[in-house]
């Protein structure tokens, strides 16, 4: 099982590469990184699990954040109807989204960032996502919320950017155009 010692820390170049897609059908190898990190965002929110092995909680993981570059990463997330959305997705991407902008108003966190990062992160508030499963069927979400927020975290990973590059450095706590938040 992955463990804090396998999560690389801000300034490791890895978290600043593009990730490369992954090649179906899917290899054992990738497999089993999407079902890590998968593991390792439940283990964290799991109390006794989280306590024994020290696991800062998440609701999301991406591959380059253990080290890997390649477009993998999972999330297991509740949105504000108790709906629980719980995914390992291989190749992701987000095929539309909404003009209308939501942020957290709370700001992100990110578990390769050992910092607060204070400020709004402005994100699609809907947006409508395809992936593959590790056995290799597609799916298309539509998300929003809280879910939504932490597919976009995720899919940046996958793309070099860490949430605090979306952060108005000026004013970080500008509501962002368009936006209403979600609290
Ligand atoms: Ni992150």
């Amino acid at each position: 099982m992955l463990t804090m010692k396998d999560i690389v820390r801000e300034g490791h170049p890895v978290l600043r590469q593009k990730a490369v897609v992954v090649t179906s059908p899917f290899s054992e190898e990738d497999v089993k990184i999407a079902e890590q990190l998968l593991e390792f965002v439940k283990n964290s929110q799991d109390p006794e699990i989280a306590a024994k092995y020290n696991l800062r909680p998440g609701i999301g993981l991406a591959a380059p954040q253990i080290g890997v570059s390649k477009r993998i990463f999972a999330f297991h997330v509740t949105d504000e109807s108790g709906n629980l959305y719980s995914y390992a997705l291989l190749n992701p991407k987000i095929i539309s989204h909404s003009v209308q902008m939501t942020y957290l108003d709370g700001g992100e966190g990110c578990l390769s960032v050992d910092r607060d990062v204070p400020g709004f992160v402005p994100r699609y508030a809907k947006i409508t996502a395809k992936g593959f499963t590790p056995d290799g069927s597609e799916v298309e979400l539509k998300l929003k919320g809280l879910p939504g927020i932490c597919f976009q975290h995720e899919l940046d990973h996958l793309d070099g950017i860490m949430f605090y590059d979306r952060i108005n450095e000026k004013q970080p706590f500008e509501p962002p155009a368009n936006s209403a938040v979600l609290r």
